[in-house]
């Protein structure tokens, strides 16, 4: 058991029918854990469940798309009573090429209503639970996108950039009320959401990896959990420059297409 996560009994996670979501379901998975999970396949969702529960954790699932905030509300809230919620993860987001095609106005959209509203719909509903109970933490899943933005992914950089700011101003807001929030941004990590990109990922890591390290910083009350270093370093630098400087270097870097859907 992970030092840093015995004392999280009931979790929530979306987008734990894939990819990362699934490693950090996999990481909290044991016994005396309650997992909420969400996704929007029932096969896999179905599947990453069973796995939890061979771990020994009492697993609940839901079908859900996140965009739908009544049928969040109403989640939540559920979840909530049959289990008062220590941590909830918003982690269920797309990119051009895994929600469907390229970042066309479509794609904009939906990655706005995803990854923003998503995320909104996923931890406004349990704020008024954790504020009355005086503990708890939120995770909202960002991304070193949300850092620098980079220049083949707009929507989703913006994305990512709206909820690091929304998360990192909401720690300030409750901290003075026992519930802690934590921001990650990550670099790459192999998952479905990658597996389209046909251009070098430098430090790309496994998603059982990115999960312990994204664990052991919601275990410490991190404010930003950023990693790796070695890319978050420079995109925090290149963040400082001005684009006049940064638009020779962007322009060489291969772009995002879009793939399968
Ligand atoms: N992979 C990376 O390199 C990387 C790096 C930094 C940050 N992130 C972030 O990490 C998070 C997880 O991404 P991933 O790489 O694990 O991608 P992934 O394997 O494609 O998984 C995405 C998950 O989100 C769920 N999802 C997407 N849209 C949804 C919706 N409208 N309603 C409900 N669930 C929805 C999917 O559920 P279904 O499949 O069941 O529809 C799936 O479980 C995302 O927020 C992503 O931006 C990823």
């Amino acid at each position: 058991m992970n030092d840093t996560t015995k004392n999280t009994k009931n979790i929530l996670i979306t987008g734990a029918s894939s990819g990362l979501g699934a490693a950090l379901a996999r990481e909290y998975a044991r016994a005396g854990n309650v997992l909420h999970l969400q996704g929007r396949n029932t096969e896999r969702l179905q599947k990453i469940a069973g796995e939890c529960k061979d771990l020994g954790a009492d697993v609940h699932i839901k079908i859900a798309d996140v965009t739908d905030e009544g049928a969040m509300q109403n989640w939540l809230s559920e979840a909530d009573k049959i289990s008062p919620l220590d941590l909830v993860i918003a982690n269920a987001g797309i990119s051009a090429g895994t929600g469907g095609v390229g970042e066309d106005s479509e794609q904009v959209k939906r990655i706005f209503a995803t990854n923003i509203n998503g995320v909104l719909n996923t931890i406004q509903p349990i704020i008024p639970s954790m504020t009355a109970r005086g503990r708890g933490q939120i995770v909202i899943i960002s991304s070193l996108a949300g850092i620098r933005a980079l220049p083949s992914c707009p929507a989703y950089s913006a994305s990512k950039a709206a909820v690091r700011y929304y998360g990192e101003s909401l720690r300030g807001v409750l901290q003075g009320q026992g519930v802690g929030v934590s921001v990650v941004c990550a670099g790459y990590i192999k998952t479905p959401m990658t597996e389209v990109n046909n251009f070098p990922m430098p430090f790309i890591m496994s998603a059982k990896k990115a999960a312990r390290i994204i664990a052991l910083g919601i275990g410490k009350n991190k404010g930003r959990i950023s990693f790796p270093l070695a890319l978050y370093l420079p995109l925090w630098w290149i963040s400082c420059l001005s684009p006049k400087l940064t638009d020779w270097v962007f322009s060489r870097l291969p772009a995002k297409t879009a793939g399968k859907s």
